[in-house]
């Protein structure tokens, strides 16, 4: 089986420039979604989702055009927000509900981002690999949202 390997100490040090250099959401999220994108191997899609009048929205992201609205328990990522749990899901085509935006995307990786005490986005990252996401990149990237949450402004 193919092993990716990203170097999250790197990753991490990168995306606390971005958001230290501008917490602004919109280019926060345009930067680390571009970063995810250059630093992780295998992927097809790499971005944010946002709740918006109770719905999921797409944000900022790297890849083909997706979605637009995901209704909050629907598919990976109305699912993350329900649970406000990580998703880790080795098969997409294996994940009832999963909303297929790309054809190609095989496995995916979902976790949830809060402003405060209430879960406010996603980070949504497709592999056409089945299985890419491993419980190093789980840990990787629960520690990058968690450096989000701690810097990213929500306001204009
Ligand atoms: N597959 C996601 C939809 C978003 S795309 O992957 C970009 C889901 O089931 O929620």
């Amino acid at each position: 089986m193919q092993v990716f390997e990203t170097n999250y100490d790197l990753l991490l040090q990168q995306a606390e420039g971005i958001l230290e250099a501008e917490p602004w959401y919109t280019a926060a999220m345009s930067n680390l979604s571009a970063l995810i994108n250059e630093s992780m191997a295998g992927l097809n899609w790499a971005g944010f989702y946002l709740i918006r009048d109770g719905m999921l929205v797409v944000g900022p992201f790297q890849g083909k055009p997706a979605c637009i609205h995901i209704p909050v328990g629907k598919g990976v990522c109305g699912t993350a927000i329900r649970e406000d749990r990580i998703q880790v899901v080795p098969d997409v085509h294996a994940f009832p509900g999963h909303i297929a935006c790309d054809s190609a995307s095989a496995s995916e990786i979902v976790i949830p981002i809060h402003s405060g005490d209430s879960v406010r986005a996603v980070l949504d990252i497709d592999s056409p690999t089945k299985g890419r996401f491993s419980a190093e990149d789980a840990a990787g990237l629960a520690k990058l949202v968690q450096l989000i949450e701690e810097k990213i402004r929500w306001t204009d």
